[in-house]
């Protein structure tokens, strides 16, 4: 691929930065997150680098489940402000330079949604088979249950309609069938308006579950097809990163057939697990491993890494001791854990607040081949409030300030959409407006390791070999595009290292440390307790940064 090719496939070399609206920065002072506040904020997220908005859904819904409960896919949330706001946002961020694409929640719909109330109203009505339904209730294996603690079941009786309807998460969120042809009809209605207003594409949630139980009248991978091409066809440079957590080889599916015809971009959950492991044990190999295992994607996808989101820290594809060693080291307490899988807490304290050991998880996530998604405040560290229930803990107010609610809202705490967290990791220890003035803070920092991994395109569209350091608690790797090899080495453990690294003949080729700019003289590295190095080595006729 030339590298104007790869200049267009932007989600190659971008950073995705996830934010809620409702949590980001209350403008009109009600105690609520709204898109006028995110607007008063793009500038800063411009300076920090982030290339790529991804907006947790914006629509009218009775928010029982963070909005990813739909009443009206075409509208804004009332507390959130208006379509006309809405297109202000794009606007501004388009402006400075940012794209922006929107979580599309198309597996289910609220059960307020008038699709479902006109469904189960009878079963003649137009929209019946919009949903799943069925006269006995097939068993549901426990395993397949998404939220343990609220659901027994993927099936509910709904009085009304005198049936069951499939629900793969709560039973206030109906599935939609996709089998039936309006409903993909209507999919792409959706994707078009949004599309048309100006944004950039969607994060798919839930895709697995889209496909499943819908019957033998739907290919799985022929929805993702049509969407794709449907999508490709109105606007086409429009991206698709899928929510799929699944082992490698169920996940690279849903790329589709090269250069990549259903989704471009997907979550690298394997990845992300197997990092977590890796930090608990201080000891790389888990991550090695799953980097290797990690197959050939088509040459206009992508993997999308990132650390923590929105949701738990899932750990399900960890076998029962290695996750049980990740919950020892990071959430032993029983209100740190959720559904036997996971963890509901933000990275920083999960690292004890060592702030050598967030850096060097992050390093390592800027270096891992694909494109870097961050959840907001992790530029600043913030932590997770567990007097908050269940996931909601991490989706705490931004910490602007240490005034008042983080600055987010001049509202009492009590009216507040969410309480920020107290004690170490509050909005007086950790902030925005402090950071600022600190050219040591996480924020510093993170925007220059943020400017150089931009900067350092290879990383997004290179070939990846792991290296064999000769030390377990040591990852070298080496990304390699058009004969420009970068090579990230992490060391895991606190204790400080020496590897020799192997990296090929460098002859004809300049070699320069990305970070700190000092000379390279051999690849005897010396790394510091949780230190990190990115070194590029280039043939001499390259131009690049400086
Ligand atoms: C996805 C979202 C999660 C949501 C669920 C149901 O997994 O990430 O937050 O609750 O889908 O829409």
């Amino acid at each position: 691929m030339s590298r104007a090719d790869l200049a267009d496939l932007w989600w190659k070399n971008a950073l995705v930065y996830c934010l809620d609206i409702e949590t980001f920065l209350d403008w009109n002072g009600d105690g609520v997150g709204d898109i006028e506040g995110l607007v008063e904020r793009i500038d800063y997220l411009a300076g920090i680098g982030v290339s790529c908005l991804w907006l947790m859904p914006v629509h009218p819904s009775p928010n029982r489940d963070d909005g990813y409960d739909v009443t009206d896919y075409y509208g804004i949330d009332e507390r959130l402000g208006t379509l006309g706001d809405f297109v202000v946002l794009l606007r501004t961020a388009k402006d400075r330079g940012l794209r922006v694409i929107m979580d599309l929640v198309v597996n289910h719909t609220s059960d307020k949604h008038p699709w479902f109330r006109a469904a189960r109203s009878s079963p003649t009505n137009k929209y019946r088979d919009y949903y799943v339904w069925r006269d006995t209730p097939p068993r549901t294996k426990k395993a397949d249950i998404v939220f343990p603690d609220a659901e027994d079941s993927l099936w509910a009786y709904d009085e009304r309609a005198g049936q069951w309807y499939l629900h793969h998460f709560y039973s206030h969120q109906p599935d939609l069938n996709l089998a039936n042809p309006k409903v993909r009809e209507e999919i792409k209605r959706v994707a078009g308006f949004w599309l048309e207003l100006g944004v950039d594409g969607f994060r798919v949630d839930a895709v697995p579950f889209l496909v499943e139980d819908c019957g033998a009248d739907l290919d799985p991978h022929g929805f993702f097809k049509e969407l794709r091409s449907f999508i490709s066809r109105r606007r086409g440079d429009a991206l698709l990163l899928g929510e799929v957590n699944l082992p490698p080889k169920d996940l690279v599916k849903f790329f589709g057939h090269d250069p990549g015809d259903e989704l471009q971009m997907l979550f690298a959950f394997p990845v992300m697990q197997r990092l977590h492991l890796a930090l608990a044990r201080g000891d790389a190999r888990p991550l090695a491993r799953a980097l290797r295992a990690m197959p050939e994607i088509p040459s206009e996808c992508q993997w999308a890494q990132f650390v923590r989101n929105h949701d738990e820290l899932t750990l399900d594809q960890l076998t029962d001791r290695e996750r049980q060693d990740v919950f020892d080291a990071f959430g032993p307490d029983e209100d740190m854990q959720l559904f036997g899988r996971g963890l509901r807490r933000r990275l920083p304290s999960m690292l004890g607040g060592d702030e050598r050991r967030i850096r060097l998880a992050y390093s390592l996530l800027l270096t891992l081949p694909g494109t870097p998604v961050i959840f907001y405040g992790e530029e600043i560290g913030m932590a997770e409030n567990l007097a908050i229930p269940g996931r909601m803990s991490v989706r705490t107010p931004m910490q602007w300030t240490d005034q008042r609610n983080g600055g987010f809202s001049p509202v009492a705490p009590s009216r507040v959409v969410r309480p920020c967290p107290d004690g170490r990791f509050s909005p007086m220890a950790v902030n925005v407006a402090q950071q600022r003035r600190d050219p040591e803070s996480m924020l510093n920092w993170f925007e220059r390791m943020i400017r150089r991994r931009r900067e350092t395109a290879e990383l997004g569209a290179g070939r990846l070999t792991v290296l064999d350091c000769g030390d377990d608690s040591v990852l070298g790797h080496v990304v390699e595009r058009d004969g420009v090899r970068i090579l990230a080495v992490h060391n895991l453990s606190d204790e400080p290292r020496t590897v020799k690294l192997r990296i090929g003949s460098t002859e004809g080729c300049e070699v320069s440390d990305l970070l700190d700019g000092g000379p390279v003289p051999d690849f005897d590295l010396k790394l510091d307790g949780y230190g990190y190095r990115w070194i590029r080595i280039q043939p001499s006729d390259v131009r690049t940064a400086p």
